[in-house]
């Protein structure tokens, strides 16, 4: 039930850090500080894995491939599968195929992991239903432990689909020898610090309603971010257009001045997630040509790159320092609550919007 909440978005928004809290608690191992990854699968081995997903669980995919590529150096590939299904795509049986999907029950997610499965793939089922189509299909299954979710806006799985593959790629990096022990433990104690820097990212929601009152009076909206943020770009922007109907874009940063700049003027709000990493810089010259536009932005960042914005920068929204590791769990919550407050201003009906299903098991 939605207790106290308005709607269930909003309940599901807030019980993200326990929701984290119970999928890294049955990923890791407390005592150890060490991965633990059920099945038979061997990370050292294996050549290449594919994630096949749709909506909001690829975009989880797409940070799953940023983190496992950079600290397992294994290559991961991500499609939608609505595209994958159908093109044919090029397999190799030393692979591991993942599907990722809340509800179990994605029609093309479905075929697409069975696409995978028929060319002697190896399989996961990363699903929050574990009594699924998928996950009944699967080799292995990855649940994520975040209670049922019934806001058709994906709010508590995404969080939970992207540490259940902050851990996996934790795991492959011991497993593949890029990281030693001692790394692990300190990346399994990082992991663990999630769900409380989540709780103090939701806290940040009086902030980030106040912007919600300027960004509902826009015609569209353009997200912003590079490396893990850049995945997060799309998904603020495909969280608020689901809701809010506002028409939203999210691109990766550096493309900018490969066309979307020419959308940017004084009533097109632009919002930058940029934690003080090693992108910030790009990022914060991204934002600085923006600006110079006349570009409104709402900058997300954290104190550290609060404290080095570019001059002018003036609304601004921040979240805790915390490891790149667990940065896209922390910038969450602000996105989310941004799409919300938005939603709720414009009096959009936020758990059951115009035209979309929770489950979509027809193509
Ligand atoms: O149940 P699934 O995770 O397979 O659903 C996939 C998408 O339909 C879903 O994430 C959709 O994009 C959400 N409405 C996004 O908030």
């Amino acid at each position: 039930e939605k207790g106290n909440y308005r709607h269930f978005m909003e309940k599901e928004i807030h019980d993200q850090p326990e929701g984290c809290q119970r999928t890294i608690a049955a990923y890791v191992d407390t005592l150890t500080t060490r991965t633990k990854i059920p099945g038979d699968i061997d990370f050292a081995k294996i050549d290449r894995i594919q994630i096949v997903a749709c909506g909001t669980a690829y975009i989880a995919g797409l940070l799953g491939k940023y983190l496992i590529e950079r600290m397992a150096d294994l290559p991961v590939d991500v499609e939608v599968a609505s595209e994958f299904r159908y093109r044919e795509p090029a397999l190799n049986a030393g692979s591991l195929a993942i599907a990722i999907s809340q509800s179990g029950e994605t029609a093309d997610t479905l075929a697409a992991f069975r696409y995978c499965q028929a060319k002697g793939m190896q399989s996961a089922a990363l699903v929050n239903t574990v009594e699924s189509t998928i996950a009944r299909e699967a080799d292995v299954i990855w649940p994520i432990h975040c209670g049922p979710e019934i806001g058709v806006a994906s709010t508590k799985a995404f969080t939970a689909q992207v540490a259940m593959l902050s851990a996996l790629a934790v795991a492959a990096a011991r497993q593949r020898g890029k990281i030693d022990e001692a790394e692990e433990n300190r990346l399994v104690r990082v992991l663990l610090e999630a769900p409380r820097l989540i709780a103090e990212s939701i806290n940040l929601e009086e902030a980030v309603r106040a912007i919600a009152v300027d960004v509902s009076k826009a015609r569209d909206v353009l997200y912003l971010g590079r490396g893990p943020m850049y995945p997060m770009a799309l998904e603020g922007a495909l969280k608020l257009k689901e809701i809010s109907y506002i028409h939203a874009e999210g691109y990766a940063a550096g493309e900018l001045k490969h066309g979307p700049i020419a959308l940017v003027d004084e009533a097109t709000p632009i919002v930058i997630l940029a934690p003080f990493d090693s992108y910030f810089e790009k990022s914060a010259s991204n934002m600085s040509e923006v600006m110079a536009r006349g570009g409104q932005v709402v900058f997300i960042t954290d104190p550290e790159g609060e404290r080095n914005a570019p001059a002018g920068a003036r609304v601004v929204v921040t979240a805790p320092k915390c490891d790149p590791l667990i940065a896209p769990l922390v910038f969450s919550a602000p996105i989310q609550l941004l799409a919300y407050h938005v939603a709720v201003q414009k009096g959009a009906d936020v758990d059951q919007p115009r035209n979309l299903a929770k489950s979509v098991t027809v193509e």
